[in-house]
């Protein structure tokens, strides 16, 4: 059967798939421990599960406005403004299924097929194929050495066809946090460019480790508000990865676009979730989120100590999210046994085979000299990883 061609460019995603492996090989009794997926390994808090109780019980579960219901767009916009000093009105956020949906529809909205939107590298996977998936090509930006945004890189790839840049920090894959002189940067450049739009994904800029600080450009560049769109979720931050809600908040036209979209697509995200992500936000358990954050400074810490006595796996520091992006090139033409590493994806796979480590190649992510490791995993097993790291690379042959 004939299917979209569109669609024939679009890739599924590798870090699903190496997930998947892990998954697989766990089922069939193997002692895998899952680094590969993006999901927080603590639960939602006690009044979130009470919001959904009480919604379920008491007729909540009915369509709601395509945008989110009232209530929640004015948790959102609280939220926002608690955290960036920004004040959005209620109509300026849309409520969608998970942030993945608000930034595909954020796309949609925003760009034509055959336009382009700029992807600095390393990227969240999903980003380049969302673009693909609706006739707008993505134009891969390399980052820096410390992995961060290339402003020169960028710069020189804007033309008239250039429609968005998307950022994300803290960043997925890199667990890095964008630095104000970085994001100086970009507003200068999105003044020389007025038609130019940033997708900030700020989805883990709650998970920030001590030392760092959250920033976004309409932060550092409150003339670019109109310019931006911010987008939020509830899966990182507040442990509702199945729950699928997201939030975007940006230009009025942008969201009233978004909403028709979603009107002829999903209509409106999960309405028992909806209240869930609204309590949620409304009594945000500040604790919770600060033992999170606790428990992924101190895993990522076991890692980095395991990096720099296996050597030659350089690392930029992580300062939030969950994730570690090591170096892995210095490897590539190593063996173990007659199975011999060329690439991030050959390390994943012996790594998964050997090791019994589920880790995601940089390849998803545009920098295949990387290894993207996720530390959303119980502290006793990421110590059991860091040990089966170092067995494994000490039998290496170089
Ligand atoms: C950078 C980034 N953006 C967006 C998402 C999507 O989150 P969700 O659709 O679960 O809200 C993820 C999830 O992995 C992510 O890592």
């Amino acid at each position: 059967m004939r299917t979209s061609r569109r669609l024939d460019q679009v890739k599924p995603s590798l870090t699903l798939e190496f997930d998947a492996r892990a998954k697989a090989l766990k089922a069939a009794g193997r002692d895998v421990i899952g680094l590969a997926a993006g999901e927080p390994d603590f639960e939602p808090s006690e009044t979130v599960l009470q919001a959904a109780e009480e919604a379920m019980r008491h007729g909540g579960g009915r369509y709601t406005a395509v945008a989110g219901t009232p209530a929640l767009r004015q948790a959102a916009a609280r939220a926002i403004e608690e955290l960036t000093g920004i004040r959005y009105s209620s109509d300026r956020i849309a409520v969608s299924s998970g942030a993945k949906h608000s930034i595909f529809n954020a796309l949609y909205a925003l760009a034509d097929p055959g336009d382009e939107v700029i992807v600095p590298a390393p990227y969240w996977t999903s980003y380049p194929e969302m673009c693909l998936a609706l006739g707008i090509k993505p134009v891969i930006v390399p980052g820096r050495a410390d992995l961060l945004p290339d402003l020169d890189g960028i710069r020189a790839a804007i033309n008239d066809r250039t429609r968005a840049i998307i950022v994300n920090s803290p960043g997925n894959p890199t667990g890095r946090v964008i630095d104000r002189a970085t994001l100086e940067g970009l507003a200068v450049l999105m003044r020389a460019w007025p038609d130019l739009v940033l997708i900030s994904d700020d989805i883990y800029a709650r998970l920030v480790f001590p030392g760092h600080r959250f920033l976004n450009l309409p932060m550092v560049a409150p003339d670019l508000v109109e310019r931006t769109i911010l987008v939020y979720g509830m899966s990182k931050t507040y442990c509702m990865t199945g729950w699928r809600i997201g939030f975007a908040a940006g230009p009025l036209e942008i969201i009233k676009q978004i909403a028709t979209v979603q009107g002829h697509s999903t209509s409106c995200a999960n309405s028992i979730a909806q209240a869930a992500a609204c309590r949620a936000l409304d009594e945000t358990d500040e604790n919770h989120i600060a033992r999170m954050v606790t428990a992924y400074r101190e895993r990522a810490g076991l890692f980095l100590d395991s990096f720099r006595s296996i050597g030659d796996l350089p690392c930029p520091e992580p300062q939030g999210a969950f994730y570690l992006f090591p170096r892995v090139d210095a490897w590539f033409g190593a063996r173990l046994g007659d199975r011999r590493i060329g690439s991030a994806l050959d390390l994943a796979q012996l790594l998964l085979d050997e090791a019994l480590l589920g880790v995601v190649p940089g390849e998803a992510f545009g920098a295949p000299e990387s290894i993207r490791i996720s530390y959303a995993t119980a502290t006793d097993k990421v110590r059991e990883a860091c040990f089966r790291l170092e067995r494994f690379f000490a039998a290496l042959q170089r």
